[in-house]
């Protein structure tokens, strides 16, 4: 009989979606000859029992396209009451043999409990713009969101330095400072803040001053999970299902604090959802098409409870419990080599 698998996505959107619905269909199909269901809204979707067509005409094209065709919600069945058996219902009403759960780290967390508490044959892939999914060398979306804010990092320079101002960019990156470290390397920032190291406001401001006395401006960027104080900045009280707060607000506290110390004209800007939109770049079109043709073969091979990753150059398969057992935070060596280039640091280089 022909298997019939379930596809969806979780959390918060990513430019690579679509190529991984794209691969696995493709490859389910014509290889294998599965059926593909596309279920929409992540987990909400499997609740409620919300169905997409998806087929081999549709989705030919969606390589190129940014967000996920099958949309995307964060709902958490685990916190519904009766959610869990009813996305266990869901698979039997849908005549599922398998479903494949394209998400982060809250995502592939309820795949694997699902594995674990209900035996459902899942497998899961990595996504999130963030790159802290442990298992896997990186996550799609990552390499896109790192163009992105280096274009507009790139785009403040000019701004900043016309203005004589210090520019505070906030980026995404909830826990870990990938995005941060990466964009802020190569957009030539004179200071980054990590979620990972504590914050030295004095030395921040120190670096700031010397970076603008011989620039006449300096660029500071920031993950939006830096804590100042040790205390994360938030938009307001509220949790989301997975128990995040949401975060935000940090860039322009830090702006108002370096103005007031280093005495220069200081303004920040919140990149939000601009570096998670549009389309993907071509690393992530192949990333994410290698990880859906990979997740094919998965279920081919029977591989429950694990999740298709990259290693190298090769794609393999992991325990879905090892990819969400801990957060893959920033290697702090990427950080400490960024250090040569922080403000002074880097002009000392000329003497
Ligand atoms: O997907 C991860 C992430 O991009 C985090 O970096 C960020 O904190 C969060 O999503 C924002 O999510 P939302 O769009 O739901 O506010």
């Amino acid at each position: 009989m022909t298997k019939r698998i379930g596809v969806l996505t979780g959390g918060g959107d990513c430019p690579g979606l679509n190529a991984v619905i794209r691969g696995l269909l493709y490859k389910a199909t014509k290889k294998y000859g599965y059926e593909v269901v596309g279920i929409k809204y992540g987990w909400k979707g499997m609740v409620k029992n919300i169905t997409v067509d998806i087929n081999l005409e549709n989705t030919e094209d969606i390589v190129r396209e940014g967000g996920t065709i099958l949309k995307s919600s964060r709902t958490n069945p685990y916190k519904i009451e009766g959610g869990v058996d009813a996305v266990v219902k869901t698979m039997q009403d849908l005549k599922l043999d398998a479903l494949v759960a394209i998400g982060g780290e809250d995502t592939c967390g309820v795949a694997s409990k699902l594995y674990k508490d209900r035996g459902i044959n899942v497998i899961g892939v990595p996504k999130t713009i963030d790159n802290d999914l442990s298992g896997t060398d990186v996550t799609f979306g990552f390499d896109t969101c790192v163009n992105i804010a280096t274009e507009m990092i790139d785009n403040l320079h000019t701004t900043a330095k016309s203005h004589e101002r210090v520019l505070v960019c906030e980026v995404m990156g909830r826990h870990a400072g990938w995005i941060a470290s990466y964009s802020g390397i190569a957009g030539n920032a004179d200071y980054i803040l990590v979620p990972e190291e504590e914050v030295d406001v004095d030395e921040l401001c120190k670096v700031v001053k010397e970076a603008y006395k011989c620039q006449e401006y300096a660029i500071v960027v920031c993950a939006e999970g830096a804590k100042l104080a040790g205390e994360d900045i938030t938009k307001d009280a509220e949790l989301d299902a997975f128990g995040h707060v949401k975060l935000g607000g940090i860039g322009e506290r830090l702006a108002k604090i370096i103005e007031e110390k280093t005495g220069c004209e200081t303004r920040s800007t919140v990149l939000g959802h601009i570096q998670r939109g549009g389309r993907p770049s071509a690393y992530d079109r192949v990333l994410g098409t290698r990880l859906g043709t990979k997740a094919a073969d998965m279920i081919a091979n029977g591989d429950w409870g694990k999740m298709a990753a990259i290693n190298g150059t090769q794609t393999v398969a992991v325990p879905l419990e090892v990819a969400v057992g801990s957060l893959k935070t920033l290697d702090l060596s990427i950080h400490e080599d960024s250090k040569f280039f922080f403000g002074a640091n880097k002009l000392a280089a000329k003497v």
